[in-house]
Formats: structure tokens, sequence, C-alpha cells
């Protein structure tokens, strides 16, 4: 196929959609960005991409908007004219979704109603054929024994995973029913430094760094023999690209093969600065979700046979990477509490 050169991309300012914004802006595309308002700048992680409107060529594009407002879904979608749509925005965090259902099912699930609604009628009114990337998930295989892969039925243990398994099936509806080009990703987990801290990842290597340098005694989690099919976030918004430019629409699982407990995450982690993480980890049953998923451990031999797509980083490389880039924020916090500055752990992890 030709490459779409205009790219809509909702979800632009978490982990996975700043990565594939740098990505596609790599390739060329235009790419539009769906953002919330906040009282707080929520724009950090796509500061360094951020173009000033007034400039000449610029090919970032950022509109307000939100998936729980259809309306103004459908005049983004009528003002960038995309060729392509990634749907990354969500309700994201597991645990928050036993929290806060409703909401969870209204973004999560029912959002992703709303875009496919507005690109139905998007493409009926101007014949433009638009292709739709969801971010599913390995969460929807839930209880499901591993490894899981294409073929393993879903049995999800999440308000989260629900909403999920709800969109997933909407969206091979609308590839049926309408020939819309319509795929699902089923990642498995990825992480990075721009991970959000409330995932167990990047609250583990947070906390490694402020412990190392001395502002932290303790880090507390929940349970830490959860088994995860932990990937690269960067390995993984390639794997989303490759689908997207291929020949036909499907649904695909993305993973690295690999599964590991939290607790060894944990042990790799405290080793990277010398220390054990048995002297420092307790285990705290707040952090316990009423229902757990136990080990995800997925198979992507499609991903291998149909795109070539492997991931290129390995489990070590990325607790590593991580370590590395929160030992150097650790540093600065350092600096900021010498010079009088209130510097503790913010709100309540999850
Ligand atoms: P993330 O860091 O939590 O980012 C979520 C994004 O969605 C943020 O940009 C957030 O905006 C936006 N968002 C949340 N609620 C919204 C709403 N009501 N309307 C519009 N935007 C909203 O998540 P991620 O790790 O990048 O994951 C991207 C997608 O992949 C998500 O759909 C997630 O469920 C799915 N997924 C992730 C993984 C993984 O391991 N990372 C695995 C499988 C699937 P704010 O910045 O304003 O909060
Ligand atoms: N968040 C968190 N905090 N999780 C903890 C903690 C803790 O203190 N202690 C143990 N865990 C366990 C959780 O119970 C879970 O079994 C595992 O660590 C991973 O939790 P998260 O990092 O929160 O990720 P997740 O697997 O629940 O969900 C992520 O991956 C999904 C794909 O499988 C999210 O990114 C989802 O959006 C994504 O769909």
């Amino acid at each position: 196929m030709t490459q779409p050169a205009v790219a809509l991309v909702t979800g632009i300012t978490g982990q996975d959609g700043s990565y594939l914004a740098e990505q596609l802006l790599d390739q060329g595309y235009h790419v539009h960005g769906v953002i919330r308002r906040a009282s707080v700048f929520n724009t950090d992680r796509i500061e360094h991409l951020y173009q000033d409107p007034h400039e000449q060529d610029v090919r970032l594009h950022l509109h307000y908007g939100d998936l729980a407002d259809g309306t103004v879904l459908r005049r983004i979608i009528e003002t960038a004219r995309p060729d392509v749509v990634y749907n990354l925005a969500a309700q994201s965090h597991v645990g928050v979704s036993f929290k806060t259902p409703e909401y969870t099912a209204e973004v999560t699930g029912l959002g992703v109603l709303r875009l496919l609604e507005a690109l139905r009628d998007h493409s009926h009114r101007t014949g433009r054929k638009v292709r739709f990337y969801q971010a599913s998930s390995s969460e929807m295989y839930g209880s499901a024994p591993a490894p899981q892969g294409p073929e393993t039925p879903f049995h999800p243990r999440s308000p989260y995973a629900c909403a999920k398994v709800y969109a997933y099936h909407q969206v091979i509806n609308y590839r049926e029913a309408y020939g819309l080009f319509a795929c699902n990703g089923i990642l498995f987990n990825h992480e990075s430094p721009r991970r959000g801290e409330t995932f167990v990842t990047r609250k583990i290597t947070r906390a490694v760094g402020r412990i190392k340098l001395g502002l932290q005694k303790k880090l507390y989690l929940g349970n830490l023999d959860a088994r995860r099919d932990w990937g690269h976030a960067r390995d993984y918004v390639e794997a989303m690209v490759l689908i997207m430019q291929g020949d036909e629409p499907g649904d695909f699982v993305v993973a690295s093969g690999e599964s590991h407990s939290v607790r060894e995450f944990a042990a790799s982690a405290f080793a990277e600065v010398g220390l054990d993480y048995q002297d420092f980890v307790e285990v705290d049953p707040r952090y316990f979700r009423p229902s757990e998923v136990e080990h995800l451990h997925g198979d992507a031999t499609q991903m291998r046979e149909k795109f070539g797509w492997r991931p290129r980083t390995s489990f070590a490389e990325l607790v590593a990477e991580m370590v590395r880039s929160d030992l150097k924020l650790a540093e600065r916090e350092l600096v900021l509490q010498k010079a009088g500055h209130d510097i503790r752990t913010r709100g309540t992890s999850l």
C-alpha cells in the first residue's frame, strides 16, 4: 500500500502515544494527537516533539478531546481527515479500574465505539478509506492458561479487561459489517522510562533510584508472584505501525515470548545498583487486586511470520534502561532536596 500521510493518535500524551508519534513523524506522517484538558501540564512525554503552530511545515497538531465526547471526536476526524487512526487512549490502569469501573467502561470500552461510529459516518459521507488500530490488551486473556496466543479464549478478570474485550469485538464487527480496515493489536505488557509511575515496573525502578540515593527507605508492593511478559514500548509501537501498513486487517498478538515474576523484576532492578531487593521491598495487601491475572506469557509467532517483527530489547536491557533513567531522575531530586525543596513521593501508588 502507499503510506498513509496523516495519522490521528488518541492517547498521544501516554507512554505508547509518545513513542508512536516519534516513529510516525520520523516516517514523514502528519500526526494529529488528541489531548485532554488538565489543570496541570500533561504533555511532558511529547514536549520534545512539540512544534509551534505559527511555524511553517508543522507536522504535529494537537486537538483537545476526550473519548467520552463523541461530538468532539467527530469534529477532530473531520478536521484532521486522517488516513489512519491509532486509538491508544484509555483508562489504562487495571487496579484503578476496580475503583472506577463505570468510567473505565465508558472510556476504554464505549469510547472505541464512538470512534468507530464517527469513522463509519465519515467514510460513508466522503468515500475516504480510513484505517483503524485498537490498542487491545493481553489483560483480556485474564485467567486463560499460558502461553496465550491468537486462538486463546479470553477470560477477563477486571473491569478494564472487560471493557477491552467489548472494544475488541466491536472492532471485528466493524470490519465484518462495514468492511473497515480495522485491526486489534493484542499487546502484552510493555514498559520504558516513560511508563506511568503507578505501574509496577516503573514503581520499582523509581524506588530503586530513590532508595539508592537515600531519598526513600522502603518499597511497598502487592502480589510479587504475578508473572508478566514484559517488552519495551519502543519495540511494540513498531509492531503497531507494521500492522497498520499491512495488506489486510486482522488481530495480532505482540509479545516477547518470555515471562518473569514481579519478584524477579524487583530483584533485577535492585541488583542493577548493587542492592538486595529483600532488604527494601515489603508486601502491603492494599495493592492486591480483587481478582488477579497470575500469568501472562504471549506467543507472537504470527507477528514474526507475517511481518518479520521481533522485539529488539531483552528483559535485562529493559530493566537496566529504566533503572539508569530513574537513577538520573533521583539525582535531580537530590539536588532539589539540597536546595530546600520538598520532594516526597506524590499520591497513592496503585
Ligand atoms: P497510558 O500511558 O496510561 O496512556 C493513556 C493515554 O490515554 C494518555 O494519553 C491519557 O491521557 C489518555 N486518556 C485517558 N483517558 C482518556 C479519555 N477519557 N479521553 C482521551 N484520552 C484519554 O497508557 P499506555 O501504556 O501508553 O497504553 C496505551 C494503550 O495501550 C492503552 O489503551 C492501554 O490500555 C493499551 N495497552 C497498554 C499496554 C502496556 O503494557 N502499556 C498493553 C496492552 C494494551 P492523559 O495523559 O491526559 O492521562
Ligand atoms: N501497579 C501495581 N502496583 N502492580 C503491582 C504492585 C503494585 O504495587 N504490586 C504487585 N503488582 C502486580 C499486579 O497485581 C499485577 O499482577 C502486576 O504487578 C502488573 O501490574 P501493572 O504494572 O499495574 O500492569 P497490569 O499487568 O495490571 O496492566 C498493564 O498491562 C496490561 C497488558 O497486560 C497495563 O499497562 C494495562 O493497560 C495493559 O493492558
